[in-house]
């Protein structure tokens, strides 16, 4: 089958007149989506102050154009050997079955259309093997939580290595959930049918739903150790804020780290994932690969986190707003209009430049 092969015209859904940016999805998604299952999308840990910091932390950056440059800067990049369209990504959400009925097909397919990296989640309604079908030769990435039992995390990435995953995103911010207020309030729990297909075969992890069941078997650096010896795919460490961490990743073998707050969700308080950035690439130097996410909207955001030293930068929310409302095409539009934006950023600003970020 190919990624499209069953599918009708109207499976591929639409983009409705007046979306001409990320953030024109998102109130077509709060009208479109059951109030819980927008509350699970939309919300953030406790009161929002991180989810808000990293919004402010792009909002408060400056671009200095360079101006009458002879050179044609493409939107292009490389990730581990493999080019893309441009350094941008689909972050790992979990749970698509409850924004729109293909759930991470539709993601798949949208990624592969515009040419970038899906990363898929642990969390996904859909099995790793039918998303990487659904990618249809696309590149993509798998987002492991590491599971209580290590035989059973063990066959996952086994099972991500033989379905042609490029890469590796261990998770590690994440070990319990944030304080989900918002999604308290609005009572959202996860429908039964839409259970994570990953997870169905998973051991009876012994735990008892308490908080400090979950922290006993909370994944520590020597789970890392353990999946970075094991796997032969490169491996990032998505959720690191502190250089110290990032230093330790890369000590462990990892290829590079995701710099993220997990856009907000888990530890509120937390500082904006832009405000760590240049740090850790100061303390990392050139060679790891540095990814960020969290508040990323806008060609001009991709500009200034390649200038404080990212290789690259994922988007979450909004992909999913528009996946909601506009389908697989709604995804793919919403990719390449962020696309366009870096590239129309590009010839306005020139290439970003680390020196800018330190004038700043
Ligand atoms: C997430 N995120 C996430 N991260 C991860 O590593 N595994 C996961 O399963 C999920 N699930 C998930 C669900 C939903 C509904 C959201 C909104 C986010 C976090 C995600 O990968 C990313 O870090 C943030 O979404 C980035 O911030 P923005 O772009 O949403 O501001
Ligand atoms: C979340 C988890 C699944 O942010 O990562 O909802």
């Amino acid at each position: 089958m190919t990624a499209a092969g069953d599918l009708g015209p109207s499976d591929f859904g639409a983009v409705p007149p007046g979306v001409v940016s990320l953030e024109d999805w998102a109130p077509l998604a709060r009208a479109r989506l059951a109030p819980e299952a927008h509350a699970y999308l939309a919300g953030h840990a406790c009161d929002g102050v991180t989810a808000r910091r990293n919004r402010d932390a792009f909002l408060a950056a400056e671009i200095v154009p360079r101006l009458l440059l002879d050179q044609d800067p493409a939107p292009a990049a490389t990730l581990f050997g493999r080019s893309i369209a441009a350094p941008i990504l689909v972050a790992p959400v979990a749970h698509q079955g409850l924004f729109h009925p293909l759930a991470e097909r539709a993601t798949a397919m949208a990624a592969s259309a515009v040419d970038t990296i899906l990363v898929a989640s642990t969390l996904s309604t859909l099995s790793l093997e039918a998303i990487a079908e659904a990618a249809d030769g696309g590149t993509q990435w798998f987002q492991l939580y590491v599971q209580p039992d290590r035989g059973f995390t063990d066959a996952l990435v086994a099972r991500a290595e033989a379905a042609g995953y490029a890469a590796l995103v261990i998770t590690v911010d994440a070990p319990v959930f944030g304080v989900r207020n918002v999604e308290q309030r609005a009572g959202f729990r996860l429908p039964a049918p839409l259970a994570p297909a990953n997870l169905r075969d998973a051991p009876a992890d012994g735990g008892d739903g308490s908080l400090a069941a979950l922290l006993a078997r909370r994944p520590t650096w020597s789970d890392v150790a353990h999946i970075v010896a094991r796997t032969r795919l490169p491996v990032l460490l998505k959720g690191i804020l502190d250089v110290e961490d990032a230093a330790r990743a890369i000590d462990l073998g990892a290829a590079g780290v995701i710099v993220s707050n997990h856009g907000g969700r888990v530890l509120d308080l937390a500082p904006a994932a832009l405000d760590r950035l240049a740090p850790i690439r100061d303390r990392l130097g050139d060679r790891p690969t540095i990814l960020l996410d969290g508040g990323v909207r806008r060609g001009g955001d991709v500009h200034v986190a390649l200038s404080r030293g990212a290789d690259a930068v994922m988007v979450g929310r909004p992909l999913i707003e528009a996946l909601a409302v506009g389908g697989p095409l709604g995804v793919a539009h919403a990719l390449r209009t962020l696309i366009d934006e870096w590239a129309i950023t590009l010839a306005l600003a020139g290439p970003p430049r680390r020196s800018d970020a330190r004038d700043q």
